[in-house]
Parts: structure tokens; C-alpha cells; sequence
């Protein structure tokens, strides 16, 4: 490859640590790339987009940290630069004209010598340049597939989707394609939960499914607690999980319930005995969304405690 397309020895760098960004860095003067062809995961990953120099492109290739779901640190982006995620497995899903004509493209490139593949040398430092004969077996792990699709003509419901683990399974619902809107709600009042699921009845599709992430917390010990804080914190649970129950319609595909160590079996229970469908989860504590991620003193004390907790992947894990 460094003969074919003259590449010098001093702008090949190693990628296994995170050296290579400050050395790129070095050698453009502090400008950094145009494009980076990725695929190198987690803080490589990062590392090779803050190098992109403004306007940049960052091209992915490498689906490991899209499909479970990491982030994007935000700051390159004050530099215009854009990210594209190629995978043409999805194009060829979603446009499988456009896969025709790229892949008919491709062939007269490579028939006209514009693209040429590496002459393999016979010896090779990192990287192997694979040949293959017609019938080999190639053993293969496939990509996880998302293991809940969601129908695109159906509307599903999060109560209390502006709180932290709400937002969280929101981004989650828009991934897997759904478009996200805010209706204002009290669940725990009938008349504005009625209100709105008329509302939507009206406007969009039929609702499929419901997640309970709603919560109002008065963290005290139980003998310093007030009728009106206890009250507060099981009305919402009690009456607007009720609520929801009897408003929104019957036979949908998944009704579930995050709730604590309180629990919320017994009614999953009866919706079970109703022929519909509930799942109670007790989701212990999350350190880094919603609530306890938002208030640093509670989150300090569970650190301290050592006590395992779970992360927003583990949750989303288990709700898919
Ligand atoms: N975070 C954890 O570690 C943890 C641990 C165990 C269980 N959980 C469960 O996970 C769920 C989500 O927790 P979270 O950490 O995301 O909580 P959060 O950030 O406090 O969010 C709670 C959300 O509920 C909304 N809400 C409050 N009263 C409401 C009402 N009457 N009608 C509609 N929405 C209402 C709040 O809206 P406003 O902000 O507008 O009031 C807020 O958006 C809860 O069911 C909780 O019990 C969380």
C-alpha cells in the first residue's frame, strides 16, 4: 500500500493507543484531517474526531458503538465538521434501487482502474489483505438485530418522557425510527391524561404501548415524612398508573412500568388476570441518567456505598 499510493513512512501512525492524535496533530501543524475512514472504537473513536480539522468528514465504518448505543462527544462539532455513518447494509434495505446503481457504479470503477485493490506483498506488518476461494465458509457473527421493531403505524406513550430515563428511552424510540411528540400531562388527573389520549387518538396513529417512567420522589425517612409528601409520591404511581390503565386502550403490545423497590408486581398481576399485557420492572438505580445521575449528593452517597448499580445501557438492554 505505502509503494502503490506513495504513502511515507511518517504519516503512518499506530492506532492501538491514543498517541496518534497529538502526533497527527504535530506533523498538520494543528490543523488536523479532512476525512477520517474510522474503524476504531470507543475512546479511539473520540480521539479520531477531535483530529478532523473544520469542515471535516468522519466517515464510520465500524457499527460496534452504534449498535450499543455510545455517544458522540459534541465539541468537534463547533468546527462544522459532519459525521456519516455508512452502512450499506441499511442502504440496500431502505433504497435498494440506489444499492443497484452504487453497486453497478462501483463495477465500472473498478473496471476502469479507479480503484485499485492493495497488491498483497507476501509479508504484512498489522493488517492482513485476506484472498478467498468460491467455496469457503466464512464463519460470520452478525450484527444484533434490535430485538423490538416498532410498528410504524402505531403511537406509543411515555409517562414522564421529559424526566431523565424518559428522555433516554425517547432518543431510543426516535433510533429505532419513531418521531417524538411532548403533549403537557398530569397522569395522575383523569380529565388531562383523557384529554390528551383523545387528542392523539384524533391526530396519529392507534396507541400500542405504554412505559411508566413518571415519578416524583420526597426522599425522606418515613417517620419524618409528612401525610401530604407520602400522598404526593403514591398518587402519581397509584392513581396515575391507574389512570393509564383504564384510559388508554386494551390489547396493546406492552404496558410497563418502572418502578423501585416499592414494586408494582401485584398490578401487573391483575392486568395479566384481565388478559392484558404488564411488566413491572425494578429498576434499582441508574447512575448515569435520571434522577439519581441529575442530583450529584445522591449519587455520591450510592458511589460510596459500593453497592453495584446500573447504567443506562443495562436498562435499555432489558426494556428491548
Ligand atoms: N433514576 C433511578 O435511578 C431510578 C431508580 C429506580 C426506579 N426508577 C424509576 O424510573 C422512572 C424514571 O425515573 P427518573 O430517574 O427518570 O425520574 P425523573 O428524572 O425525576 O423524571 C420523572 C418525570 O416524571 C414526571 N412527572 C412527575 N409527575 C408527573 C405527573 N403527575 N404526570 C406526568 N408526569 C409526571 C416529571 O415531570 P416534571 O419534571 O414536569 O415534574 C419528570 O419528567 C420512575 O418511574 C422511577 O420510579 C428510577
Amino acid at each position: 500500500m505505502q509503494e502503490q499510493y506513495n504513502i511515507p513512512n511518517d504519516r503512518i501512525f499506530y492506532s492501538r493507543n491514543l498517541f496518534f492524535g497529538r502526533q497527527i496533530m504535530q506533523v498538520t501543524q494543528g490543523r488536523g484531517v479532512d476525512v477520517v475512514l474510522n474503524s476504531l472504537l470507543g475512546e479511539a473513536l473520540a480521539e479520531s474526531l477531535r483530529i478532523l480539522a473544520p469542515l471535516g468528514r468522519f466517515v464510520e465504518i465500524e457499527k460496534r458503538d452504534i449498535h450499543t448505543f455510545q455517544n458522540l462527544p459534541m465539541q468537534p462539532f463547533v468546527r462544522n465538521v459532519s459525521y456519516h455513518a455508512v452502512n450499506t447494509k441499511s442502504v440496500e434495505h431502505y433504497n435498494p434501487a440506489h444499492m443497484c446503481e452504487l453497486v453497478l457504479e462501483l463495477v465500472d470503477m473498478l473496471d476502469a482502474g479507479t480503484f485499485r485493490p492493495p497488491r498483497p506483498t507476501g509479508r504484512h506488518i498489522g493488517k492482513a489483505v485476506v484472498d478467498w476461494e468460491t467455496e469457503v465458509e466464512i464463519p460470520v457473527v452478525p450484527s444484533p438485530e434490535p430485538a423490538f421493531i416498532f410498528d410504524a403505524n402505531a403511537s406509543y406513550v411515555i409517562a414522564g418522557g421529559l424526566g431523565g430515563i424518559g428522555r433516554s428511552l425517547a432518543a431510543w424510540f426516535s433510533r429505532r425510527g419513531a418521531n417524538v411528540a411532548t403533549p403537557r400531562c398530569d397522569v395522575s388527573d383523569a380529565n388531562s391524561l383523557r384529554a390528551v389520549i383523545d387528542y392523539a387518538t384524533k391526530t396519529l396513529p392507534p396507541v400500542k404501548g405504554y412505559i411508566q417512567t413518571s415519578m416524583v420522589l420526597k426522599d425522606r425517612v418515613f417517620q419524618n415524612m409528612t401525610l401530604d409528601e407520602w400522598q404526593t409520591v403514591l398518587d402519581l404511581k397509584i392513581n396515575g398508573t391507574w389512570n393509564l390503565h383504564r384510559i388508554l386502550p386494551k390489547k396493546m403490545d406492552f404496558f410497563v412500568i418502572l418502578s423501585s423497590t416499592g414494586g408494582m408486581d401485584a398490578f401487573a398481576r391483575h392486568r395479566w388476570s384481565l388478559g392484558e399485557r404488564c411488566v413491572s420492572v425494578d429498576v434499582g438505580v441508574i447512575k448515569d441518567v435520571g434522577y439519581v445521575a441529575e442530583h450529584s449528593d445522591i449519587a455520591k452517597h450510592w458511589d460510596e456505598t459500593k453497592i453495584q448499580v446500573l447504567a443506562e445501557k443495562d436498562l435499555l438492554a432489558v426494556i428491548d
